[in-house]
């Protein structure tokens, strides 16, 4: 069911010093940081020729990111991305499955302007999953 990795997502502290790493040190591709007010979040995505990395730094005092950076101050993975061809039918599989679906189960626009859902980490090997509708 799930297809490629789309992005692997890095909650970080300070998206500048992030996006120069990535650009300077690793020598990436990577785009302007783009505030985005309606998910809490300001991103950076790296292209990498395989897949995409996110950077996210919290963006206003609610951002879904904050508590994951009080326990992980100087960065970490937050989720991982996997495409699937139908976010609804996906969803159904999984829920019928016993998966979690955090939120009310709605697919929301996401960050790449695709419909995504968000998985229970503890469903998924503590691992934050995120689907995107390729
Ligand atoms: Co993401």
């Amino acid at each position: 069911m799930i297809g490629r990795l789309n992005h692997v997502a890095i909650a970080v502290p300070d998206i500048a010093a992030a996006a120069r790493l990535y650009r300077e040190t690793l020598g990436a591709e990577v785009s302007e940081a783009v505030p985005q007010p309606e998910h809490g979040v300001t991103t950076v995505f790296i292209t990498l020729p395989n897949t995409k990395i996110e950077l996210l730094e919290p963006l206003g005092p609610d951002s879904p990111i904050a508590g994951f950076l009080e326990r992980n101050p100087s960065g970490g993975i937050h989720h991982l991305c996997y495409e699937v061809a139908d976010i609804r039918a996906a969803r159904d599989r999984l829920m019928a499955q016993g998966a979690r679906v955090l939120g009310d189960g709605e697919p929301k626009i996401g960050a790449h302007g695709r419909p995504v859902l968000f998985l229970h980490p503890k469903d998924f090997c503590g691992t934050l999953v995120e689907l995107e509708e390729a």
